[in-house]
């Protein structure tokens, strides 16, 4: 028993000096983190450098060209440019469309500034030549066909009238996407009206079939420029919005602009067992194999990434609009992303940004209710994160199955597009920001990732800055109407996108960026 007494205070003398350690250590974490959170970059650097001058054509609309704009955008929703499959277009629609747009923008088909084409039939090229040829061009895309609406499904106006109704134009297409095809033309319509003469020339794609992977319209159209050699300074296309009390804990509306799209993979998986009378079953059926496979899909999600793809950057700009114990912990990603990844994962919607997400879509099986089916398949949709490829997630799916027997075939799938610099040298990014923010001051600008696929993946060979955005204002519950049912713009909001464009396009005359004197930060 003797000794035992020194040698027990010994331990607990070093005990105090580990003790001690790790305080130190998580003072000065806690001290880091602090200061990181105090310091918050608002990120304002080039906003508040000085901007070469540029044309500034304010819009200034009469309430008659107020009322002349809404009527066009109008037209526009009633004309049903609907897409049902790659092969079932409404082409009688598509066509009315192209007549529309001629009547519609009298000013921009007689421009000798303006060269238009139609692309394979339906989609539309224009060229807006700028008066010093050695700036590089940019591209805007929206695209002209709708996903199918029926009045049925329970709209509060038939999805093609365009009624109005509390200040608000109902119809499909609204948001998704006549919203930018209207407001481009729009505002090049009212500028060259003005006598606006680009300095930068620019591109405007309007692809028909973008709702149906646009394997026609962009596709031609990108494919047509590569043919002419075309490099593009960025590139423009819907995707991200501005998103008004929808993100929990943020403080303010938010301009999302994407700066990549989630790639995607569909895979089939199969089982094929001996036929045979359900009267002597096997202990385990084609079915019941591939039942127990896709119950493991789901019980076994893919790995968390949050942090591992430009959503840090996400969270990152908007840190210091996030109220306390949110805006500590996103401005310290580097302490904190397992846990706010664990926060998002909490929700389907938030839950996409963290992870590939795994959706089983179709079962089939069995053809009668006496015969063991010889074959089961299921259909399973992958959406895929920044930091995945669809080769790591065949693995991962294979791995997380575990079973022979049950076969699978990637039917279709691409990888996370490229993602865009968002960095304070980033031209396309930083002349969209200004944009956006010269036209809505109220708003913090972040980048973000792109849950949907976009007409854009087919320009990727043209340009490195590629975004997504169009100034939709989304509040809750409005994500939900595209694709949906009471798809909706306010009037206010459409004259707000034509303004948008306005500004944007005449910004793009700047020759270059600014030198950032903020010096700070880099996400
Ligand atoms: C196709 O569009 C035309 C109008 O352009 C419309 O009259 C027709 O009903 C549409 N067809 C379908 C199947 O919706
Ligand atoms: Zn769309």
């Amino acid at each position: 028993m003797a000794g035992a007494g020194p040698k027990k205070s010994k331990v607990f003398r070093y005990l105090k000096y580990i003790f001690l350690a790790v305080l130190c250590v998580l003072l000065s974490l806690f001290t880091v983190a602090l200061l990181r959170t105090l310091s918050l970059n608002v990120n304002v650097g080039l906003q508040l450098a000085h901007w070469e001058e540029t044309n500034h054509i304010g819009l200034d609309l009469s309430q008659r060209q107020r009322e002349e704009m809404l009527t066009r955008f109008k037209e526009a929703i009633r004309i049903p440019t609907v897409s049902y499959s790659p092969t079932d277009l409404n082409t009688t629609a598509l066509r009315e469309f192209s007549s529309l747009l001629r009547k519609a923008f009298p000013t921009v088909f007689a421009s000798s500034l303006v060269q238009h084409e139609v692309v394979a039939e339906y989609s539309h090229l224009f060229w807006v030549q700028g008066s010093q040829p050695d700036l590089l061009p940019y591209m805007l895309l929206a695209h002209i066909d709708v996903v199918p609406a029926s009045e049925s499904d329970g709209w509060e106006a038939p999805p093609f009238s365009a009624k109005e109704i509390d200040d608000f134009i109902y119809g499909r297409g609204t948001l998704d996407n006549k919203e930018c095809v209207m407001g481009i033309l729009q505002a090049l319509e009212y500028l060259l009206l003005r006598g606006y003469a680009p300095r930068r020339g620019f591109y405007i794609g309007l692809g028909h079939d973008e709702e149906v992977s646009g394997f026609n319209g962009a596709m031609n159209v990108a494919r047509l420029l590569e043919q002419r050699h075309v490099q593009l300074s960025f590139l423009l296309d819907e995707g991200l919005l501005v998103v008004d009390g929808v993100l929990k804990g943020l403080d303010g509306p938010a301009a999302l602009i994407g700066v990549t799209e989630k790639g995607m993979a569909t895979v089939k998986l199969s089982v094929i067992t001996a036929p045979g009378h359900s009267s002597m079953p096997p202990r385990e059926s084609s079915i019941g194999i591939l039942a127990a496979a896709v119950k493991r899909l789901e019980d076994n999600p893919m790995p968390m990434l949050f942090g591992q793809g430009p959503e840090r950057g996400t969270f990152e700009h908007l840190a210091h609009k996030f109220n306390f114990p949110l805006r500590f912990m996103a401005s310290n990603l580097w302490l904190f992303a397992p846990i706010v990844g664990r926060f998002l994962a909490l929700k389907p919607e938030t839950n996409a940004i963290t992870r590939t997400t795994t959706a089983v879509t179709m079962f089939n099986g069995g053809v009668k209710y006496n015969i063991l089916p010889s074959v089961a398949e299921a259909y399973v949709n992958l959406r895929i994160h920044s930091a995945h490829s669809v080769r790591e997630v065949m693995d991962l799916m294979e791995w997380t199955v575990g079973d022979q027997r049950v076969r699978m075939d990637l039917v279709e799938g691409f990888d996370p597009l490229p993602v865009s610099s968002y960095s304070e040298t980033s031209f396309g990014f930083q002349i969209l920001k200004k944009s956006i923010l010269d036209v809505f001051p109220q708003l913090t600008v972040a980048p973000g990732v792109c849950m949907a696929n976009t007409d854009s993946r087919h320009y990727k060979d043209l340009t490195t800055g590629v975004y997504r955005f169009a100034p939709i204002w989304a509040k809750p519950g409005d994500a939900q109407r595209i694709h949906g049912i009471n798809e909706r713009i306010s009037k206010k909001n459409y004259e707000d996108m034509v303004g948008f464009y306005s500004t944007l396009i005449q910004n793009c005359d700047v020759r270059t960026l600014p030198e950032s004197h903020s010096g700070v930060h880099e996400f």
